[in-house]
């Protein structure tokens, strides 16, 4: 039985997409030798949409395990915006299986977090044969304990902080560094005990400047001090409000995320020079780790089991530390946050690391 595999890559990327496309695409010539097609999409759903397709050779996933980025590019393509018919008058969704229909495809892969599970489920109860693959370097896609592309930017990260203690000593300063993650604070809270970050600021826990200020001067006689602020990170007044509230208050004080804020209000209340670091887009670039290489073939052996046994609208994950996945109408439109009693947040109490709270 002939196979012709559509994949795509959605939403922002991140270390191990090539990794995971590699391990899809082996697994599968080994599985089905030359009774396998396997069809490119460019620019995630975009492509989808707009029938941006090519067909792959099985040299072309040759020496791509150690890359960064994605071969088949990609493109953020809100969810909200799936049904929504534009000024182009295109009905994406329709236009979607048209491409399918018209490639011949038996089955579709869908690399991405949580915007691109939540288009694939769309997909899936559309009649389409989907399977996600969990992407994602702030980790929170629900159902899975890890995502591939994370523990390669907690290495980035913590390498980012592990710089900032030099310098910081050296100028008897306070460093915040901002770190990616809109929602959760996975990568912020890995990443700063990684790298011995004195606080961390994430958006499950809501913090008082304060609190952050009274710990900086309680470490004065150290000299220095570094916090891990993740960039979805409010305080608690902020935790009050409505998203729209906050971002109209944000815009009033020019600000897009919290941490600049934080800096300049934690110089004021301490009088000690602060500054900020933002590695930013950095995080998601470059090689992924080893571990996620491992992490990325075995989500993609799996995805080529799934397809062996033609089960669709699945979602694959880690769950238990084994490799298995959650049906796909379980996963989308959902978040997994740190929660409140994280081991984590409490291994990091103990060693005396302040949140704010
Ligand atoms: O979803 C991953 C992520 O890296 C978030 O942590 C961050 O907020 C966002 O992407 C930024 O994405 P972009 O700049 O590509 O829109």
């Amino acid at each position: 039985m002939k196979r012709r595999i559509g994949i795509l890559t959605s939403g922002g990327d991140c270390p191990g997409l090539n990794a995971t496309i590699r391990g899809v695409a082996k697994a599968c010539y080994e599985k089905f030798g030359d009774d396998v097609e396997i069809v490119g999409i460019e620019d995630g759903y975009f492509g989808l949409i707009n029938n941006m397709c090519k067909e792959m050779k099985q040299s072309d996933f040759s020496g791509i395990l150690t890359t960064g980025g994605t071969i088949f590019g990609t493109k953020r393509t809100p969810f909200k915006m799936m049904q929504v018919i534009e000024e182009d008058n295109v009905d994406k969704v329709k236009a979607m299986k048209a491409t399918y229909k018209k490639q011949k495809l038996d089955c579709l892969l869908t690399l991405g977090g949580n915007g691109t599970h939540k288009t694939a489920n769309l997909l899936s109860t559309e009649g389409l044969n989907v399977i996600g693959l969990p992407k994602t370097i702030d980790n929170d896609i629900w159902g899975t304990s890890v995502t591939f592309g994370f523990h390669t930017a907690v290495d980035t990260a913590t390498d980012v902080i592990d710089r900032l203690h030099s310098t910081a000593n050296s100028h008897g300063r306070i460093l915040v560094a901002e770190i990616m993650g809109n929602k959760a604070g996975w990568l912020t809270l890995y990443a700063g005990i990684a790298g011995g970050a004195d606080m961390i600021v994430i958006p499950e826990i809501p913090y008082d400047i304060d609190k952050l200020a009274e710990a900086c001067e309680k470490r004065k006689q150290k000299g220095f001090s570094i916090m891990a602020v993740a960039e979805g990170a409010f305080d608690k007044a902020e935790a009050k409000m409505k998203k729209k509230e906050r971002a109209k208050l944000r815009a009033e004080q020019g600000i897009s995320t919290a941490t600049s804020r934080i800096a300049s209000q934690i110089e004021q209340l301490t009088g000690r020079e602060t500054r900020v670091c933002v590695p930013g887009h950095m995080l998601r670039g470059g090689s992924p780790s080893a571990y996620d290489r491992v992490l990325a073939t075995k989500f993609g052996v799996r995805a080529a089991e799934l397809i062996s046994k033609d089960k669709y609208g699945y979602a694959v994950a880690m769950i238990n530390e084994k490799v298995s996945e959650n049906p796909l109408e379980d996963v989308a439109g959902k978040t997994k946050f740190v929660p409140e009693d994280d081991q984590m947040v409490k291994t990091a109490k103990e060693i005396g690391i302040v949140f704010g709270d």
